[in-house]
């Protein structure tokens, strides 16, 4: 096996959502001064790389994600100034920093947009995807077809002033970029990534990488779902015709300028799809998130469907993305983002009692598998997802909202809310969104004024600050094993990955290969015990555990690390 060494493939990244890791001056919202004052926080825990999403200027719809601006600051998180610092210091402590691409949409706001909607002559028309309205046998006006919106509704929004609608995918305020348009991508090249590489930033987050190329028929989507009027329509705009063609074009005009990274949000694809992507030699980008593992047990159709999953189910996720690792591809480790529910509360357990000790079971997980490494905020800390008892009002993501008033129009019974309640409190992304745990003081440490969205209650228990002089907290676990992963990365970054117990409904053991070592990892993913069943030859050496002693037994949530001689 001839490895490919990489910055970008070693190293730990740490995501930081700009809103709610720590407010400096009292306003309840998160700042850059303030991530810059727990930069050693990050530094500490081991981490090389800081992925931070958008902090543009944003009317905030969908938390930044909804630009009005590629080139300035959203003025409540700073300035362009606060960024150079930023940049500054996180290159001072020898990490590096990537930012969140946003652009298969922009903002309503943006000033492409409303000059894109003045008329249908303006030169910026065609920089957006406008069609001209369907009429039902009533003569009704309908939407130009039957897509779905990603957050609810029809994909597409009628606008007064020319007649016409335009393609959002995601919310009303997002509307779609017509990447067909060489003007508006060159735009995009300049505004988006030259603006930023030239100060100074390593590399993007690319969201929705998959989504840019429409099918240009516009068609309407396939029925799944009878009794909805609107459908999933991932087929007409998920690796498109154009895609890998754009996403070249991107890379040979910009990227390829730079020392830079990327790694592309694409979620659900086949291995020969991603290949194209990530092939070595492909110029287009580096890594990809897919979403295996995050979504399991959701419908990838509505992640508010949800059927449960069992544990060969998560090997089955973790095989997915890691299969076409090697010479060609590489891919990311992650299940954690802004996206997602909290991983303790997903894939370990949240009770009190086991929370710490799942927790690090995660850790030895996550560690040993291999791509790039990422870590979202929180989780070095095992924070969890949001109480069972919180009421809607104090669910803020658009995603969530409009779901849930969707229902209520629909009439929905008060068993189908109560329902829909459950599952939003166990995959909602508000969960990944509460302010950070940084001590037991009000607001947890986050800020000194009413934070924009409530700390979870479970504060007291869970904050950074209790954890530091800990040797039994999780994120001197973390940081353990964020170090035991640098030390042998031939194994766990770059090794091969063999799975001994696929069916096995209570413990994942699986074997770590490089060219002249192995290691066995073997985790007890229940709250019971188990016989430890070593399941290979060889003489084992324990390289680490969750547990300060080993015995015969596995205790409940137990994992070890052994090398194999
Ligand atoms: C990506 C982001 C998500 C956002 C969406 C629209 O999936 O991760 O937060 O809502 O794109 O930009
Ligand atoms: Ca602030």
């Amino acid at each position: 096996m001839t490895i490919n060494y990489k910055w970008w493939k070693d190293a730990t990244i740490y995501q930081v959502w700009p809103a709610s890791f720590k407010d400096s001056n009292g306003d309840g919202i998160g700042d850059i001064p303030g991530i810059v004052s727990k930069l050693d926080h990050i530094k500490n825990l081991g981490a090389d790389i800081i992925w931070l999403s958008p902090m543009y200027d944003s009317p905030q719809n969908d938390m930044g994600y909804d630009i009005s601006d590629y080139e300035s600051v959203y003025p409540k998180y700073g300035t362009l100034e606060d960024m150079d610092i930023l940049i500054d210091q996180i290159h001072k402590r020898g990490m590096r920093l990537i930012l969140d691409l946003v652009i298969n949409h922009t903002a309503a706001e943006h000033k492409w947009f409303q000059e894109s909607k003045s008329s249908k002559t303006n030169p910026k028309r065609d920089w957006y995807i406008w069609k001209p309205p369907k009429y039902d046998s009533k003569g009704n006006r309908q939407p130009p077809n039957n897509w779905v919106s990603y957050f609810s509704g029809s994909a597409w929004e009628y606008d007064e002033t020319t007649g016409e609608y335009y393609l959002h995918l995601f919310a009303k305020n997002q509307p779609d970029l017509n990447w067909e348009n060489e003007h508006t991508r060159n735009a995009l090249y300049k505004s988006a990534l030259s603006f930023w590489f030239d100060k100074g930033i390593d590399g993007f987050r690319i969201d929705t990488a998959g989504m840019y190329s429409k099918d240009q028929r516009f068609l309407d989507a396939p029925i799944v779902f009878p009794d909805r009027e609107f459908q999933p329509c991932k087929l007409y705009h998920q690796n498109g015709p154009r895609i890998h063609e754009f996403h070249q074009e991107m890379f040979k005009r910009v990227t390829s300028k730079y020392d830079a990274m990327t790694v592309g949000e694409v979620g659900h694809s086949s291995h020969d799809e991603v290949l194209k992507y990530v092939g070595a030699g492909r110029g287009e980008m580096n890594m990809l998130f897919l979403f295996d593992m995050v979504e399991l047990g959701s419908d990838p159709r509505d992640r508010f469907i949800y059927n449960g999953y069992n544990l060969p189910d998560l090997k089955t996720a973790v095989t997915n993305q890691a299969e076409f690792i090697g010479t060609e591809g590489w891919t990311t480790v992650f299940n954690e983002n802004h996206d997602q529910p909290r991983s303790v509360t997903r894939f370990g357990n949240d009770d009190p009692k086991w929370r710490v000790q799942s927790g690090k079971l995660l850790a030895l997980l996550m560690s040993s598998l291999s791509g790039t490494l990422f870590l979202y905020q929180g989780q070095e800390i095992g924070m969890t997802n949001v109480p069972k008892e919180w009421p809607i009002e104090e669910y803020k993501d658009i995603n969530s909202m409009n779901y849930y008033n969707e229902l209520l129009q629909e009439g929905a019974s008060d068993e189908r809310i109560a329902q829909f309640m459950k599952v939003l409190n166990l995959v909602a992304r508000d969960n990944a969104r509460t302010p950070v745990q940084w001590d037991a003081s009000a607001h947890a440490g986050f800020s000194t004024g009413k934070p924009w969205m409530r700390v979870n209650d479970n504060y007291p228990d869970i904050n950074a600050e209790s954890q530091y002089n800990d040797p039994h907290s999780l994120y001197n676990f973390w940081k353990s094993c964020l170090s035991l992963r640098k030390q042998h990365k031939d194994l766990f970054v770059y090794g091969d990955l063999e799975i001994l117990d696929f069916d096995n409904q209570k413990t994942f053991s699986f074997l770590k290969k490089s060219d002249d070592k192995t290691v066995l990892v073997v985790l007890n993913f229940t709250d019971k015990e188990i016989d430890f069943e070593p399941l290979v030859k060889g003489d084992l050496k324990l390289l680490h555990s969750n547990y300060t002693k080993v015995s015969q037994q596995l205790e409940p949530y137990e994992g070890r690390v052994y090398s194999v001689y």
